[in-house]
């Protein structure tokens, strides 16, 4: 068997918790790949609204093995509080959660090591979820970091406060003020958590699992555009977030990828700071923030809003191979006369159809075909879905010539419409 991937292709929440927990019957296992608790992935069922951070989508669903992988960066304090959240609520995710020993852990320090980098930035600031992202995966591939298998170690501590002593040193470069001492407890009795989990070479369990006939879905965190060597840099996270990321976040060959699950909302949003072509500083924008209720799932901050960025949709789709399509919040577009899509930019004197390496530098500015909105209520509706909204699937799958095969209409599991997915 092989693993499909599911991934964001925008600037992340375009919903992907939601349609993970969704498929995830379909699947034996379910494994995220990259990022760490900047990732806010919310799922609604049974009049239940839960967010996670850390923890696979799949978790819910007792019968299915979540895997956090060797891509993921892990805070054990935020691990610990998941846990007990999930308890709570009566899962049991001992029985079921498999954490990679190759996982790089986020110290405390490398929290207030992004507080102190994104305060001196000042208006320059990406806009980081603030969890100390930035300053582990900085760790990871500057060969300094401390892994889940290291907690196990008897001079893990030893190798901790020798970490700290060089962040204590970057720290002091910057004019911010921090207490170690009020953060430490609650890492180190997340650490104490992480112990009770099975800890092990996730990627040798993946590949046995091929090699038995299981089926695996890969959960990608954040989105396309904020990939560190494809997204709007500097503006992006410090992750691969585009499909490659699941090879080697997870220990997956090229050879074992199966489909590629794109997700995108029917419109576009963006959290933090970077270029966002489309956004809309109007009422259309705050319009869609309402209806949309576009907070962020992790920092509680108002999404920025804008219409639908094809150049940018077909840019994520290619450097990720996608074979399907899952539109997300199409409810969220009911209500306007006119629904503008873009299909082009003006950029620098000239009419281009892609996303040009820098989109700061020179003046950008989107082309739009105007599409005919729809007034029905799509949360309340069976399986047929308004002509003008058909339309407007149909127009976007001739542009991207990849199949869309299911429309989101609502925040609940159940609000989905399955489609044939045949291109016309
Ligand atoms: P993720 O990070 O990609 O998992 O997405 P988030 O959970 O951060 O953000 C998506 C938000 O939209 C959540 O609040 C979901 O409950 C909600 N949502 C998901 N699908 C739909 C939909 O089709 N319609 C509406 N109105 N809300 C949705
Ligand atoms: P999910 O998985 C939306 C954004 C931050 C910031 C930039 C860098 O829920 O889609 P970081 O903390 O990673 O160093 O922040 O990336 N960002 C997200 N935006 N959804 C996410 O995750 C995000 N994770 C990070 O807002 O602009
Ligand atoms: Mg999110």
């Amino acid at each position: 068997m092989k693993a499909d991937v599911l991934l964001g292709l925008q600037w992340g929440d375009e919903g992907k918790g939601k349609i993970v927990d969704v498929i995830a019957p379909k699947y034996d296992i379910v494994a995220r790949f990259q990022g760490g608790p900047n990732a806010g992935h919310t799922l609604e069922f049974n009049g239940l609204k839960h967010v996670l951070h850390l923890i696979p989508s799949g978790i819910f669903h007792e019968n299915i093995v979540n895997i956090i992988g060797n891509g993921v960066v892990i805070d054990p304090m935020v691990f610990k509080k998941e846990i007990l959240a999930l308890e709570k609520l009566g899962a049991k995710p001992q029985k079921n959660l498999f954490i990679s020993k190759r996982a790089h852990l986020i110290l405390p320090t490398h929290r207030l090591l992004d507080a102190a980098s994104e305060a001196s930035k000042g208006k320059e600031k990406i806009g980081s979820t603030l969890k100390g992202i930035g300053p582990a995966y900085m760790d990871k591939t500057g060969r300094n970091g401390l892994r889940v298998g290291d907690i196990f170690s008897p001079d893990f501590k030893k190798r901790y406060d020798f970490l700290v002593e060089k962040h204590k040193q970057l720290l002091g470069l910057y004019d911010f003020k921090y207490d170690l001492k009020e953060h430490e407890p609650a890492w180190f009795d997340g650490i104490e958590t992480v112990k009770q989990f099975k800890c092990i070479e996730t990627e040798n369990y993946l590949n046995h699992a091929f090699a038995e006939k299981k089926s695996v879905l890969a959960e990608g965190a954040q989105g396309s555009l904020l990939d560190i060597d494809f997204g709007s840099y500097p503006f992006v996270t410090s992750s691969n977030t585009v499909c490659a990321g699941a090879c080697t976040g997870l220990g997956i060959p090229p050879n074992k990828i199966g489909n590629v699950i794109g997700i995108f909302k029917a419109y576009c949003t963006r959290v933090g700071s970077g270029p966002f072509p489309t956004e809309l500083n109007d009422a259309t924008g705050e319009a869609l923030r309402k209806s949309g209720n576009e907070f962020g799932s992790t920092t509680g901050r108002p999404r920025r809003c804008g219409w639908l960025d094809l150049p940018a949709l077909k840019y994520a789709v290619a450097i990720s191979g996608v074979t399907e399509l899952i539109m997300m919040k199409a409810d969220v577009l009911s209500g306007h006369d006119t629904i503008k899509v873009c299909t082009h930019y003006n950029y620098n004197g000239q009419k281009i159809d892609f996303l040009p390496y820098d989109i700061t530098s020179f003046p950008l500015t989107p082309v739009y075909k105007d599409c005919k909105g729809w007034k029905s209520d799509l949360q309340n509706l069976a399986q047929s879905i308004p002509s003008e909204l058909e339309e407007y699937i149909q127009f976007i799958q001739k542009e991207i010539k990849v199949p869309i095969t299911m429309i989101s209409v609502g925040p609940d599991r159940k609000q989905i419409i399955n489609r044939s997915g045949i291109l016309v």
